[in-house]
């Protein structure tokens, strides 16, 4: 009789003492929380100024994943050095599933072009899921003098370093655009660097630059409201969308851009909670006023087959490697 009693005793005390330590470990919170995650709000950093189109996407996918998940997305926009400071403040933020990054291309670009990132892309992220893919537009001021693409490119040409193209800092898609069409058009125009190609479009419109390689996101409404001329999209087919616009191949200028946006945890962040970012990302792309808003601009989601954690990580890591492989044939070396 006493040797039970003592054995329960000793048993609770037992349980309670194992209970104190995984508390004091954090073992329990982990489990508990990604079992129930997500409990509180998610911060969703962009890696550029507001309204642009990695900050629009954000916006969008974000107040749907928050619906489905039941938790408010909060946008932060922590712009800089070609959306790498973005980057940065994920790689250290706690590995919890509570903060989460949309971020491009440039992110697979940026250690082919930044000596100190102070993280190591291969290794520093988790990644979520593919968002979307779509072409750049090629635009211009509405006061230039060239009003299509036959006249724009040889004027662009003529020009040289008196014209001047505006970019969301090196590495960014529009960054690389115009060093693309710079290469194309054999000539050096004026780089003008923003913190991303929100306000680098506000000034196109005021006039303040002359031209701008921008994702269709955010140029398409632009071009139609008439604040903006396109002359030419990146990709193989003209955009619905954009109808009159020819591609830069039809105009005969060698550049073939697309795009892509890829959502990110911190490396370490529990698997439960990737799984159901994965699954609110995934009924975010199905749903039917998602991929209107999506096609309105110009803009699409990858194959179904891509949609998963695994697709992501492959064509990330490829695309890290595809960066380094044509940065250095073209003699750029990190800076
Ligand atoms: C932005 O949101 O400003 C863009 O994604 C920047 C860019 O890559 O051109």
């Amino acid at each position: 009789m006493l040797a039970t009693r003592l054995l329960k005793t000793l048993t609770r005390r037992a349980a309670a003492a194992g209970m104190l330590a995984c508390l004091s470990a954090g073992v329990m919170p982990t489990v508990a929380s990604a079992q129930n995650y997500p409990t509180k709000p998610i911060t969703l950093i962009v890696p550029f100024a507001a309204g642009g189109p990695s900050d629009v996407i954000a916006r969008l996918l974000g107040e749907h994943m928050g619906r489905t998940l039941g938790q408010t997305f909060v946008v932060e926009n922590i712009a800089g050095a070609g959306g790498t400071a973005g980057a940065k403040r994920l790689a250290s933020a706690a590995p919890d599933g509570y903060t989460l990054l949309i971020h491009h291309l440039a992110l697979a670009a940026a250690p082919s072009l930044y000596g100190n990132l102070g993280y190591d892309t291969l290794t520093a992220f988790a990644p979520v899921g593919l968002v979307n893919t779509g072409p750049m537009v090629v635009a211009g001021k509405m006061a230039l003098p060239a009003t299509d693409a036959k006249a724009f490119f040889p004027y662009l040409k003529e020009q040289g370093d008196k014209a001047s193209i505006a970019h969301a800092g090196v590495g960014s898609n529009s960054h690389l655009c115009a060093v693309l069409l710079s290469q194309a058009l054999g000539a050096k125009f004026t780089q003008v660097a923003y913190r991303g190609t929100g306000p680098a479009m506000n000034d196109l419109v005021s006039g303040q630059v002359d031209a701008l390689c921008d994702q269709s996101t955010t140029a398409v409404p632009q071009i139609q409201a008439n604040t903006i001329r396109a002359y030419a999209v990146t990709s193989a087919a003209r955009l619905d969308v954009l109808p009159a616009v020819p591609t830069t191949k039809e105009a005969g200028v060698a550049l073939d851009m697309t795009i892509w946006h890829g959502l990110y945890a911190p490396k370490g962040a529990p698997d439960a909670a990737l799984d159901k970012l994965n699954g609110a990302l995934q009924a975010a792309l199905k749903d039917k006023a998602v991929l209107e808003r999506f096609k309105a601009v110009g803009t699409g989601v990858f194959p179904q087959a891509e949609w998963t954690r695994a697709a992501h990580a492959t064509r990330f890591k490829a695309e890290v490697e595809k960066w380094a492989v044509s940065l250095k044939a073209a003699g750029v070396t990190p800076q």
